[in-house]
């Protein structure tokens, strides 16, 4: 299968999926989507595969989260479709019987905070940035953030970072749990693949199991999916996302 938005790779027992969309910080579109789903199910066809890499190209994103421009004009059943989308391709993650790790190569906000906690390991470069910034654009996390921010750092930091929208540093990422491991950009990778290799050396029915009784429940994502596609039912997601491709601020009524 050959893929535009996205690269992937194999080395001995490890898989690493790159989001590769530079122009826009490698921002998900529904292309991208697609694609990252495509490439879940390659690697779980995969019997020789034993853990998998998550990262963004390039020196400043990870993943700048869901494509803006592609939101802006929906409706709120499109949104909520839209948010199930996204769920169901992270949900693929959350339910590959072999670890995934987050190399978080830069920005991981909305989308790509959301991509790094469906993750079942994640580990940052000196300059990564987190934050759910989407309530400054009218929305809401919708790619699963409601339900994993809050179990993975506690609801308090959950809802500070959800309603305030602000970016953590990778040394805050780290004191708050967010992430396991801070390294500096150039050992990132190498890491992400010595930890690999370590999971690969244990058993992989064992993996699969813990992974399964780690898993978060399902009714959640819907209740965030439906209230996702609420916030469309207003003109504040419309505001909020015209004023940051045109690079102003919002004006939101109450
Ligand atoms: N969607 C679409 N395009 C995006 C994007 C996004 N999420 N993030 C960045 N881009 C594009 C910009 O529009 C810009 O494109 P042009 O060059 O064509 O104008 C390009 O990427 C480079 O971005 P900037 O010029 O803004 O770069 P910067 O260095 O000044 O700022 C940034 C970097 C802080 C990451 C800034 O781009 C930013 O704030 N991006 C948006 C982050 C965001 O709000 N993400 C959440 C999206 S909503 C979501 O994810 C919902 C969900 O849960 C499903």
């Amino acid at each position: 299968m050959s893929y535009h938005g996205i690269r992937l790779a194999t080395s001995g027992h490890t898989a690493v999926i790159t989001i590769s969309r530079p122009s826009a910080l490698n921002a998900l579109n529904s292309a991208v989507i697609d694609e990252l789903s495509e490439a879940l199910a390659e690697v779980q066809a995969d019997k020789d595969c034993r853990a998998l890499i998550i990262t963004g190209e390039g020196e400043k994103a990870f993943v700048a989260g869901a494509d803006i421009s592609e939101m802006r004009d929906l409706g709120p059943d499109e949104a909520a479709d839209f948010a199930r989308r996204g769920q169901a391709v992270f949900r693929a993650i959350e339910e590959l019987p072999i670890p995934a790790i987050a190399a978080v190569n830069g920005y991981a906000l909305g989308g790509g905070c959301e991509l790094a906690l469906a993750c079942d390991i994640r580990i940052a470069s000196e300059n990564a940035r987190f934050a759910q910034p989407e309530t400054g654009l009218g929305i809401i996390p919708g790619f699963g953030g409601s339900v994993r921010l809050p179990a993975t750092v506690g609801r308090a930091r959950a809802a500070y970072l959800i309603l305030t929208g602000r970016q953590v540093n990778a040394a805050d990422a780290l004191a708050m749990g967010l992430v396991s491991e801070v390294t500096p950009r150039e050992s990132l990778t190498a890491r992400a693949h010595e930890i690999a290799a370590e999971l690969a050396a244990r058993s992989p029915v064992a993996l699969a199991h813990a992974k399964r009784a780690m898993a978060t429940c399902a009714e959640a994502y819907e209740r965030e999916a439906l209230e996702f596609g609420r916030c469309f039912e207003t003109g504040d997601p419309k505001e909020g996302m015209s004023a940051f491709l045109e690079r102003r601020r919002p004006g939101y009524a109450r």
